[in-house]
């Protein structure tokens, strides 16, 4: 295997330890990776001033690619995520999450096999928000009404919610080439174009016209809400599935929580030049600390990240062995123990991480 320099971002709360877990296992699997350690999140704010530090983007973008933990994000006031802001500031325009069933982790399915393409960019996370009584709130409403476009309440904050042609095409595209490269069959794209007829309308309207470059491969839309309902009752009629930015954060969830949770669901946040790879799941605080994380939503993010360098085999070798684990049930944390409705003692994510490694031999 070829040595790889890959960018390495523990991020905070479980962060920590299941990046560690998952570089012992990347270790084990023979994966020959040189991690070079940049920081981001509250714990670097002191020292740099800010949450992501500008040594940190160098350092992904000197390798390309980089591997994180999650990072927490102060819920209504403080700084603003840095996860989002790192994937705007890398154009990592495409959020990649494939779901699927592992035999033995709790899902409420045993045939879950899609993926979901989530725009990264646009939409209510573009970050374009007016905090309530300010003059720029107020000169907004203000245009609003003007405008016609009806009254809004004086003492609203407002957040906007931006989908460009651009943008679209770019993620539909990616969802239809991501396809015909993997075999696939149907993107869906889902929306709310009935009542969002400029944004959403925007994006289902640009997305039939891309549907029309692959007449290979078969197209269809779901309006967000029938969309959850659908995906709830027969997950089977789904293969690729493409959201703008909102509704492909909470389907990331839904979807997570059909296969056995947010301990085993891997991503990758994927732009033109660089590639981010983390779980789907957040910092975990009611759990962080305690050596009780799931790791196999980070590694599986690994084994993501190796197929990207070209390193299938060693990928390949890692999922199998996280299949044998759940497989034989032993050596399973919290998470899946509660998810599964099982009794037996939960194990650390530590005692997880051995067995993981005891299966790849
Ligand atoms: P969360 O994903 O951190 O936790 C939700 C629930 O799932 C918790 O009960 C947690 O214990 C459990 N859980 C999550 N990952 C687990 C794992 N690997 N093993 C076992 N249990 C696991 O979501 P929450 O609580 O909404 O967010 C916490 C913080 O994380 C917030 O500050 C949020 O902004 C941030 N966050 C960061 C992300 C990132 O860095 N990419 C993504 C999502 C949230």
């Amino acid at each position: 295997m070829a040595k790889h320099t890959v960018t390495l971002i523990p991020g905070d709360g479980i962060g920590t330890e299941t990046t560690e877990a998952m570089q012992k296992v990347l270790a084990a699997a023979g994966a020959d990776i040189e991690w070079e350690v940049a920081l981001a999140g509250a714990g670097v704010m002191e020292e740099y001033g800010t949450p992501l530090p500008e040594s940190t983007i160098e350092a992904v973008k000197r390798n390309k690619v980089a591997i994180k933990g999650p990072i927490t994000t102060p819920v209504g006031t403080g700084f603003r995520s840095v996860n989002v802001a790192l994937r705007k500031t890398l154009d990592l325009y495409v959020c990649l999450r494939p779901v699927f069933s592992i035999p033995g982790a709790g899902g409420r399915y045993n045939d879950v096999d899609l993926v979901i393409v989530r725009e990264n960019s646009e939409d209510l996370y573009a970050g374009v928000e007016f905090a309530e009584g300010t003059q720029e709130a107020a000169d907004l409403i203000e245009f609003c009404e003007k405008a016609g476009a009806g009254a809004i309440r004086p003492d609203s904050g407002i957040s906007i919610k931006p989908i460009s042609i651009t943008g679209t095409q770019n993620i539909v595209r990616y969802a239809f080439d991501y396809a015909v490269a993997q075999g696939r069959k149907k993107v869906t794209a889902v929306h709310k174009a009935n009542i969002m007829k400029h944004s959403d309308g925007l994006f289902l309207r640009e997305a039939r016209k891309v549907a029309e470059e692959y007449p290979q491969i078969e197209f269809d839309d779901k309006i967000v809400d029938a969309f959850c309902m659908n995906m709830v009752i027969d997950p089977s009629q789904f293969d690729v599935i493409v959201f703008p930015n909102l509704y492909g954060d909470i389907a990331s969830d839904l979807a997570a929580g059909m296969v056995g949770g947010l301990g085993i669901a891997p991503g990758a946040n994927i732009g033109k030049d660089y590639a981010v790879f983390e779980a789907v799941h957040g910092s975990a605080p009611d759990i962080a600390g305690q050596n009780k994380a799931n790791p196999t939503a980070e590694i599986l993010s690994a084994a993501m990240m190796l197929d990207h360098l070209g390193e299938q085999e060693c990928a390949a070798r890692i999922r199998k062995a996280v299949r044998e684990v759940y497989e034989e049930g032993k050596w399973l944390t919290g998470d899946i123990r509660w998810a599964t409705g099982s009794s037996e003692p939960a194990c650390s994510c530590t005692e997880f991480t051995d067995a993981l490694i005891r299966a790849l031999g």
